[in-house]
């Protein structure tokens, strides 16, 4: 089945067979081995959050531009604009640090489900049963760390059902190599996100450095060279066709195709349109901002872009519910089910309780969901209080007469770097109508029962207007500059911190969350934990024949399926393939989101494609589609082959498919990928840096296996 993000432990015993009949060349072992080197060698996580690979000897990597997009945009000035102009390193010396990047590449993973479950009885409370578990799972992952060694944790799969240990390589020292312009790494902007046919060239490239003796360092070091894999990708200059056999190994962060039907309904009818909102206001101010610099267009790039594509997702998601009948499918599954549990006297026992608990849970839950969600996206949505949040720690700290002086030392150093990295990218005049629009929705939308005392002094002392209190605010606070905030750092007591109105406002609303909120939260969390995991648990008895992918937990997984075109809707039929000529088509001068550069639009137009033409069409391709399953944690996953040869860099899904974290739609759901080709024509005929071509291992061994 093309569904299934896959564990590779479980590979051999569960998928080989079918993935050989699919076209698949490799054995099991040079899949996921833990003795011999295996594709989990090639691949890792970049930056906690996306997937790179290696394709070279010399420790080079390809991601996709949007997940190198954070550390371009750093290395970015309005007078040496990376993002806009792009990048290529002249020579290996000249390739750029990028501190906080990292990649985690796995040594071996366990099934640790025993272990967790050791002192568990049946009858314990669910508090303490969490606890023990959670404390279990640090202490299995400390001991796998080797005193740091490794970065190792244990998570939960299938609702806390099975328990599994991964044990990785963190290398710290990794360096921006090339990246191709914005007009190409982000081409057709947010307006083209999310969907098909696409002509986006979502690449970037990095290089990791280790230590003489090819060990991992916590960040960059001087002396650090060139790390060496234990395996690199082959990169294929075969193209694709449908029906060959593809697979991606990556990191997808999170789905959540075990949600219950009462869950999907509180996050069609709150979660999603209020997020929608908040975004849609705050994307709208950031915007107007960045229109109006070169200097404010790149602090803003990078938080733009992400608030911008989870914005648009749940947008389509919620249209995708409704069109394809989401929670109706997923009620009718429930009450399938309800009548599997009532037909044996011991699936009663274990289960019945869990489909009403659930139920009410959710009922309970979204009495106060919209302060949560509020919380998050308005509370938190502007960058004055966020960053205001983190000082409440050091007020307890400062206030606590018993306070270890190392430990305050330790915290305002932590604040120090934190605020550095803030201020970079902050520009207080743009969030000032940040916090006056998504505090004004907050006080508006939530119960008042609910608000945080704050919320109170505004509406008595300001006449409701937080444009007023917005006003006070940023004119009394010394948490909005850096000098401000620096001085305050070089001798911080509470006394000042308490006299501080965004220092006031932050606490008041996190004190509210925290004491009025979050509790209520847990206490259904608390009712949930048991009954997921005995929904979770009838699923897989009621449909015992069929195996069952563990829901994506930011761990490494397998995907397989195959190179496929798909059908929109009724009468719309999408081609598997984009090429070159669709670049030309949208281009649009006017629109920034479609602007080509003028080398790309020559080289284009003159048709100089160098050896990178496709060998059936003569034309340049641009991205592809397979029947992978995958999602967001996958953006920059290799795209492999049935003979390990790197085909493209995954980096979207579509459109029609929007639902895919919650269902799986054989149908419709399919990813994006840009192929190789085109990464490779950007890099060398675009970027003029053939070098990095040359130091690939290129091949060509004729039509993909499937
Ligand atoms: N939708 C893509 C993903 O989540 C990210 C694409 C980034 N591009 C953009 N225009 N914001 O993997």
């Amino acid at each position: 089945a093309d569904e299934g993000m896959w564990l590779p432990m479980f590979i051999k015993r569960l998928n080989y067979a079918d993935m050989q009949k699919k076209g698949l060349k490799l054995t099991a072992d040079e899949i996921y081995s833990v003795n011999t080197s295996s594709l989990k060698d090639a691949v890792g996580q970049f930056a906690g959050g996306c997937t790179a690979e290696f394709v070279s000897a010399q420790g080079l990597l390809l991601t996709n531009h949007h997940c190198g997009y954070g550390a371009i945009q750093s290395h970015s000035t309005p007078a040496n604009d990376l993002l806009k102009n792009g990048f290529y390193a002249p020579s290996p010396a000249q390739e750029l640090p990028s501190p906080g990047i990292t990649m985690d590449v796995l040594v071996r993973m366990d099934d640790m489900t025993s272990q967790v479950m050791a002192g568990v009885t049946p009858g314990m409370p669910e508090a303490d049963r969490a606890a023990l578990i959670a404390k279990n799972q640090k202490a299995l992952g400390d001991n796998a760390s080797e005193n740091g060694k490794y970065v190792a944790y244990v998570r939960d799969f299938f609702g806390g059902n099975e328990f599994y240990l991964f044990v990785y390589q963190r290398f710290g020292d990794v360096r921006l190599v090339g990246t191709p312009p914005e007009s190409v790494g982000k081409f057709g902007g947010d307006t083209d996100n999310w969907m098909w046919p696409r002509h986006t060239g979502d690449f970037s490239v990095f290089r990791v450095y280790a230590d003489k003796d090819n060990q991992p360092t916590k960040g960059y070091e001087k002396g650090n060279k060139p790390f060496s894999p234990k395996k690199f990708l082959p990169v294929s200059m075969a193209g694709v066709s449908e029906g060959d056999f593809a697979m991606i190994m990556g990191f997808p962060g999170r789905t959540q195709r075990f949600l219950p039907a009462a869950g999907l309904q509180m996050m069609l009818d709150q979660t999603h349109p209020s997020s929608i909102k908040l975004r849609d206001t705050r994307l709208k101010i950031w915007k107007e901002s960045m229109n109006q610099s070169a200097d404010l267009r790149i602090k803003y790039a990078s938080k733009f872009a992400s608030i911008a594509n989870y914005w648009k997702y749940f947008i389509g998601q919620s249209e995708g519910m409704k069109r394809l009948k989401t929670i109706e499918t997923k009620k009718a599954e429930e009450a399938r089910l309800a009548q599997w549990v009532a037909a044996d006297a011991t699936r009663q026992k274990e289960y019945a309780p869990a489909l009403a608990t659930i139920d009410q849970a959710y009922q309970r839950m979204r009495e106060y969901n919209l302060s949560t969600v509020y919380y998050r996206e308005a509370g938190l949505g502007n960058e004055i209080t966020a960053f205001a949040t983190r000082f409440i720690p050091l007020q307890k700290l400062l206030k606590d007469p018993k306070a270890d002086p190392a430990e305050v030392k330790k915290m305002v150093e932590g604040l120090q770097a934190g605020a550095t990295a803030f201020f970079k990218d902050y520009d207080a005049a743009t969030d000032k109508k940040v916090f006056a629009a998504l505090m004004q929705m907050y006080a508006a939308d939530v119960p008042k029962a609910q608000q945080p005392e704050v919320f109170q002094i505004v509406e008595k002392q300001y006449g409701n207007s937080w444009a007023k209190y917005a006003d006070f605010v940023f004119t009394n606070t010394f948490l909005a500059s850096k000098s401000g905030t620096e001085a305050f750092l070089a001798n911080p007591t509470a006394a000042k911190l308490d006299a501080d109105p965004a220092f006031q406002t932050a606490n008041s609303i996190y004190t509210n969350y925290a004491t009025n909120i979050l509790p209520k939260n847990q206490e259904q969390m608390s009712l949930l934990g048991p009954a997921n995991r005995a929904y979770v648990a009838g699923m897989r008895g009621m449909n015992a024949n069929k195996v069952y992918s563990p829901d994506a937990n930011s761990t490494i997984r397998l995907s397989y399926g195959a190179v496929k075109a798909y059908n929109g809707r009724d009468a719309v039929h999408y081609d598997l393939m984009t090429t070159a000529q669709g670049i030309l088509e949208k281009e649009d001068p006017t629109n920034p989101e479609f602007v080509v550069p003028q080398k790309e639009l020559d080289l284009l137009k003159a048709k100089d494609y160098g050896r990178y033409a496709d060998q059936r069409t003569g034309q340049l391709p641009v991205a592809f589609l397979t029947t992978n399953d995958i999602t967001g944690g996958n953006s920059g996953s290799p795209v492999i082959n049935g003979r390990g040869e790197l085909l493209g860099l995954a980096f979207d899904g579509n459109w029609e498919a929007m639902t895919g974290d919650l269902v799986y739609d054989a149908d419709l759901k399919r990813t994006i990928c840009v192929d190789i080709r085109y990464v490779l024509w950007c890099i060398d005929k675009l970027g003029g840096a053939p070098q990095l071509v040359s130091e690939m291992q290129v091949v060509n061994n004729g039509p993909n296996p499937g």
